[in-house]
């Protein structure tokens, strides 16, 4: 038993090396998605067909190694990425080539906020869950818009919660990253990335003008600080100057003012929300059965639960094309990932 215990905290303790890899670290909602995620894991039998909607570049995989797991995005939210690890590339407020009653659970990890239709999401989310099946997800209720122009939308636990009773889903919990305190950090994170990118907004000539034209001891002061210090920066054109200021910024960020807003977050709570991140676990009614048992062959996960979207039959897979039996609609092909456009 003693044994068991071990082995589950340094399988835990692998699974966090791996999350902080990706740039997460142990302040509050750092922790709490983390316990999201190893829960979620838990929660699914062996074998499970988890689909992630909108799985980006499938970062948390390593939470699923138990399940058949399928990475669904339209792969244009960041031009950065490498969406090459994609299973299904297809639009996730249209599911249409997902058949109903197909997969045991979803995942959807800052995504809703992407998503013109988020209603439409849920409805889709609930045909295509198993009786009994879950949606893990968690979306934003107060970060900076990223993805642009692909960010709609920010969510409230109320918005949540609406989104699924409307669509037959039971909001089995609904969890903020943390008590609002936080927030500050991400405020000061932006002011500060703000003043030191800020060089791109007026020319050091323009400011030594508005500081020469200046009385008031004050503002003249500010003037230095906000933009001809910054603007001596760029004038000198050493990034590197501006990369060492950030990371300084960065790095007293970390060191002092995150655990002190995280002391606030943990001691002073009040019934006020304004959480980073609200966590949704929401299921459809009925008893899980999982089926069919851990696949290893990726493309017979694939075809379990896809369809033709134009009219739900089955898709053949051949060597040279991929078409639906009945209506012959062909799809793409590419790299191992069939694209639904
Ligand atoms: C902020 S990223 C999150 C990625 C991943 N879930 C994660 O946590 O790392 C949002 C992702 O949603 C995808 N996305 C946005 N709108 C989509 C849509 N309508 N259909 C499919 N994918 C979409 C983007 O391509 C992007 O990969
Ligand atoms: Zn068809």
């Amino acid at each position: 038993m003693k044994g068991k215990s071990i082995n589950l905290e340094t399988k835990k303790q692998e699974l966090f090396k791996k999350f902080c890899s990706l740039g997460w670290d142990s302040s509050i909602s750092g922790l709490k998605t983390f316990d999201f995620l190893v829960k979620a894991g838990e929660s699914m039998p062996k074998g499970s067909t988890l689909a992630d909607l909108g799985a980006g570049q499938g970062r948390y995989k390593f939470f699923f190694e138990h399940c058949n797991y399928i990475a669904v995005d339209f792969g244009a939210g960041d031009i950065e990425w490498d969406y090459s690890a994609l299973d299904i590339v297809g639009n996730i407020s249209q599911l249409d080539f997902i058949k109903d009653n197909s997969v045991d659970f979803c995942l959807n990890t800052v995504v809703l906020e992407h998503l013109s239709e988020p209603s439409d999401f849920f409805a889709h989310v609930q045909r295509i869950l198993k009786p009994g099946g879950k949606l893990f997800l968690y979306a934003p209720f107060y970060v900076e818009e990223h993805q642009i122009p692909y960010d709609f939308f920010r969510y409230s636990s109320y918005g949540l919660k609406y989104l699924c009773e409307k669509n037959n889903l039971i909001p089995v919990s609904i969890t903020p990253s943390d008590n609002g305190c936080h927030g500050l950090m991400r405020i000061a994170h932006i002011a500060l990335k703000n003043i030191i990118t800020k060089p791109d907004q007026t020319s050091l000539k323009t400011s030594i003008e508005i500081f020469k034209n200046e009385n008031n001891v004050l503002k003249k002061t500010w003037v230095v600080i906000t933009s001809i210090i910054p603007e001596f920066f760029k004038y000198k054109s050493k990034k590197v100057y501006r990369k060492f200021l950030f990371n300084l910024a960065g790095y007293i960020l970390g060191k002092f003012l995150v655990p002190l807003f995280d002391y606030f977050d943990e001691n002073f709570k009040s019934n006020m929300s304004m959480p980073a991140l609200w966590y949704l676990i929401a299921q459809k009614e009925g008893d899980l059965e999982v089926g069919p048992g851990l696949l290893t062959n990726k493309e017979d996960v694939v075809k379990s639960i896809i369809c033709c979207p134009s009219c739900k039959s089955k898709i053949f897979f051949s060597e040279m094309a991929r078409e639906c039996v009945s209506c012959k609609r062909k799809f793409k092909y590419d790299n191992k990932q069939i694209i639904f456009d």
